[in-house]
């Protein structure tokens, strides 16, 4: 297949891209870089040393034979552009990864907020209406997030997107199917649950195959094709902003810094390990929707964990310390999850569960790359409101009157 992977300089996209093209596909990334500028804006790098797109591209090359082409392009400023390359070149999959994802740089300040609803927003409808003005018949598998569905415990397990309910109605009871009810926590969030509301209208006005994965989690930072050489290492973030949860503890662990728990670490989370999201990529591809029907909805997650069990886990593996946090995030502090996830399973997803080989291979990682860490930037300092910035804790590790030269 020819297969567009939008975003695919990134953490998931990068992996997804080496993994389909190792299968024989005909892989164009686009991206504009902006999460490059974004580790710019806030002084902070990767924990791995990442080389340009260009020279990633040339090593797989060299490595595996296979070509993957690059493309620079804004696909939430540069609609002409993008319709005129989805008209040249057609491609079968279009694999969307393109936006911002964290949910603390989404709320960092107003303009955080404006930037991430102007660029996710109009990525993915860019997209849309230009797929259907082409008149490409490509099957769109866009990454959404379990975090669409708050994490307010409702006894029951999240559905794969759609929920049957009953409406009372003059005649009697009507019996309906509905999009599962988001409750976004953060900006970010919010985009992808608009993400959802633009897919159901274009699948259902205009017949537009569409597949949505609800993401877990992801952490893990290699696949076995980023392990082939050194200058295919994937991105890993371990800053406060786009840092995610279980891979932030550890490389906390492994540069001696505390695990930093924010509240109680009662939310529960739902994970995934970077293989398996890339399996699940190419199960979804292989299980495309027909014109007509209605978005695919897949939970892409693997297991679900307790924040402070993790940190315990991984202080009991590492002896590292934990330090109890305010939460600068408005959640609940204590949260149940249970989701289904049948469908990948009976895709034959076989799941890579947490297992102290594949932690310790993360924090093996982040000791190799160590010296680049700004331990300024591994607190989470964004608040969500202004009355959760004044509790914000800076300096877990108690630094401040030390380092007062
Ligand atoms: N990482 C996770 O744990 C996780 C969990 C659930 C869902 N997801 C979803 O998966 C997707 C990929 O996440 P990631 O962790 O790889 O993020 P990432 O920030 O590492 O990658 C996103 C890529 O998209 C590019 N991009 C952003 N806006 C663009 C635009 N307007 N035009 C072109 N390119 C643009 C960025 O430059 C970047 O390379 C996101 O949509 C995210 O919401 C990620």
């Amino acid at each position: 297949m020819k297969i567009a992977v939008l975003g695919g300089d990134g953490f998931c996209g990068w992996p997804t891209a080496l993994h389909l093209s190792d299968q024989g596909h005909e892989i164009h990334i686009i991206d504009n870089l902006s999460r490059r500028w974004i580790d710019t804006e806030l002084g902070v790098q990767s924990l791995t040393p990442m080389d340009s797109i260009q020279e990633r591209c040339r090593i797989w090359k060299q490595e595996s034979g296979r070509t993957l082409n690059f493309h620079l392009l804004d696909l939430a400023n540069e609609y002409q552009r993008l319709r005129a390359w989805l008209e040249a070149h057609r491609p079968d999959a279009i694999i969307h990864f393109a936006e911002q994802r964290a949910a603390p740089y989404s709320m960092k300040s107003d303009r955080h907020k404006v930037y991430t609803v102007n660029n996710n927003v109009n990525a993915t409808h860019n997209l849309l209406t230009a797929m259907v003005e082409t008149g490409i018949d490509a099957h769109l598998v866009h990454l959404g997030t379990m975090g669409v569905y708050g994490y307010s415990s409702v006894g029951a397990p999240i559905p794969e997107g759609y929920l049957d309910i009953e409406i009372d109605t003059p005649t009697g009871k009507k019996e309906q199917e509905i999009l599962y009810p988001t409750r976004p926590g953060s900006v970010y969030h919010m985009t992808k649950s608009l993400d959802q509301i633009l897919f159901q209208f274009y699948a259902q006005n205009d017949g537009l195959r569409i597949t949505d994965l609800h993401q877990g989690i992801v952490w893990g930072t290699h696949t076995e094709q980023t392990r082939r050489h050194e200058q295919l290492i994937n991105r890993f973030d371990y800053d406060g902003d786009y840092g995610t949860v279980l891979n932030r503890f550890l490389i906390q662990a492994a540069i001696g810094y505390p695990l930093t728990v924010h509240g109680t670490g009662g939310q529960t989370r739902a994970f995934i390990h970077l293989q398996d999201s890339v399996r699940c990529i190419e199960l979804a591809l292989k299980d495309a929707p027909q014109s007509g029907d209605r978005v695919k909805i897949f939970n892409q997650m693997t297991e679900t964990h307790r924040v402070r069990d993790l940190a315990e886990l991984v202080a009991k593996m590492t002896g590292a310390e934990i330090a109890w946090l305010p939460n600068p995030r408005k959640e609940a502090a204590e949260n149940d999850l249970v989701v289904e996830n049948r469908q990948f399973l009976a895709l034959g997803l076989n799941p890579t569960t947490l297992q102290e080989g594949l932690l310790d291979e993360v924090v093996e990682v982040a000791r190799k790359y160590a010296h680049r860490i700004d331990r300024k930037r591994v607190p989470a300092v964004s608040a969500w409101t202004r009355d959760i910035a004044k509790r914000v804790e800076t300096d877990p590790e108690g630094k401040r009157l030390k380092s007062a030269s």
